[in-house]
């Protein structure tokens, strides 16, 4: 039996995995979120710990025996967030977060300070990375700064509560702009543009290694042996793509979560910053992705279902399985800014062609298609970053609605295959690097492809409306980024 921990945004979940490779058990804990000022995103470091303990406590409630005999446990988390500890390793400051914004400045300065920033961590300088933002924090919370012992992204801080040990896996650690890419470790020399070297990162290993062992008073808690390995585990994005066997080159899927994500897999480091596509590490050594990020996929219809007072299932239910055609409102979904392919932390959301007639299905519909033409924006950055994506599977939260899926399909005009435990997949992908790292076992062997159960393709029907659609979608952002 195997555990899988994905530290997210807005919650913390925990699944047990049977040794056939099937997921038994989910247990979630929810997070909250805080943006104390514009642009700015923070969390409290411990609430991870909390909630990630209390998720393991209800799946050992609800599973003792199965809970009991978890012999490997993976961590997957968001990325990027800075978790700024003091030498006695507790946090000095809430964690910022990947979807922080507050940082530009910094970018600007990281870029113009080090001008083989790309080459090496194969990357623009982007807010949402943890870099910049320690740049942030040396300006306007000197005192703070001083006091920084060690950075560690969010899965790495819950890692060193479970563990007692500070290690980061290459996936994770990619996401910093500290990390020589293509190399994978530590750059002394991006980390000396913000203050800092080596000894204030924690020890780099890959994702299927063993970074460390559970806590005999965890292992204790949960009835589990002492012993039990913690993989190193990765980013969620690379965490998704290991639970859903993308580990071949050319592999590719779209999540909708929180963020939107849409990813390939390289056989080797492929920096490609001229549309904003980031170049990582993958979690399994000799393997790296690009992808392309959207700050508020999943986000953008919780946000509207908030402002409508309404749950996301009802304001969806009207509008059926599949849509005739666009809506006649146009809506943007940088609500956070946007990375992919704007590079633009200060760009902001909006709806567009709104009438006296407009009801809510419109609007709702907007939203879904606005997040669909943002991910073809990201299709055609990938594109453009080396070959083209034929199909892809897709994931997280956004991925439970048919519909979303069609638009998906229509939109993006390749095939969009919905698949078993899609909702889960960064969460299965830590408890199988926690499995691969506790038996050794051939990625291949470990790392296979779910079930699809639905596969949505591009209607003819539909076809040249979303064409036109998404063309005048593209000419709103350059307009409004004036305002
Ligand atoms: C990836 C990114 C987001 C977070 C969200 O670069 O910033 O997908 O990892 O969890």
């Amino acid at each position: 039996m195997y555990l899988g921990m994905d530290v997210g945004t807005s919650s913390v979940k925990a699944v047990l995995v049977d040794d056939a490779g099937a997921v038994i058990a989910i247990a979630a804990r929810e997070l909250a979120l805080s943006h104390p000022a514009p642009l700015w995103s923070e969390q409290d470091p411990d609430a991870w710990i909390s909630a990630a303990i209390g998720a393991v406590d209800d799946l050992a409630a609800a599973h003792p025996r199965e809970t009991a005999a978890v012999r490997g446990i993976g961590l997957s988390g968001q990325m990027h967030g800075a978790t700024l500890l003091d030498a006695d390793g507790r946090p000095l400051r809430p964690a910022v977060l990947w979807n922080d914004g507050r940082s530009h400045a910094e970018c600007i300065e990281m870029e113009q300070k080090c001008p083989a920033l790309h080459d090496i961590a194969g990357n623009l300088a982007m807010p949402g990375f943890t870099a910049p933002k320690l740049l942030w924090v040396a300006k306007h919370e000197p005192e703070t700064f001083k006091r920084v012992a060690k950075v560690l992204l969010p899965k790495a801080y819950v890692r060193y509560r479970l563990t007692g040990e500070m290690v980061e896996d290459m996936s994770d650690a990619a996401g910093t702009l500290w990390l020589d890419v293509g190399r994978r470790r530590w750059s002394e020399e991006l980390l000396q543009a913000t203050g800092l070297d080596s000894s204030h990162m924690p020890r780099l290993i890959e994702g299927s290694d063993v970074s460390s062992v559970l806590s005999h008073e965890l292992a204790q808690r949960w009835g589990m042996a002492d012993g039990v390995v913690v993989a190193g585990g990765a980013g969620d994005c690379a965490a998704s793509a290991i639970g859903l066997g993308a580990i071949a080159p050319g592999d590719a899927f779209l999540s909708l979560g929180t963020s939107g994500v849409l990813f390939r897999v390289t056989d080797r480091f492929a920096p490609a910053v001229g549309s904003a596509v980031h170049a990582f590490c993958h979690a399994l050594p000799g393997l790296w992705h690009q992808m392309g990020v959207m700050l508020s996929a999943a986000a953008s219809l919780a946000w509207l279902s908030d402002v409508m007072a309404t749950p996301a299932p009802a304001l969806l239910a009207p509008l059926g399985e599949a849509v005739d055609g666009p809506s006649p409102i146009k809506f943007l979904p940088y609500l956070d800014g946007e990375r992919t392919p704007h590079n633009d932390a200060a760009a902001s959301g909006a709806f567009v062609g709104l009438r006296g007639a407009s009801g809510r299905h419109a609007m709702v519909q907007a939203v879904l298609e606005g997040v669909a033409f943002a991910a073809r924006d990201n299709l055609n950055a990938l594109a453009s970053a080396s070959s083209e994506i034929k199909e892809v599977d897709f994931v997280g939260g956004g991925s439970r609605s048919a519909l979303w899926a069609q638009i998906c399909a229509d939109v993006l005009g390749i095939p969009v295959h919905r698949v078993e435990e899609g909702e889960v997949g960064a969460a299965l992908g830590a408890a199988r690097l926690g499995r691969l790292a506790a038996t050794g076992e051939k990625p291949a062997d470990v790392c296979t492809r779910p079930r699809r159960l639905a596969t949505f393709t591009l209607r003819a029907s539909a076809r040249a409306a979303y064409d036109d659609a998404y063309h005048h979608w593209r000419k709103l952002y350059p307009v409004l980024k004036e305002f």
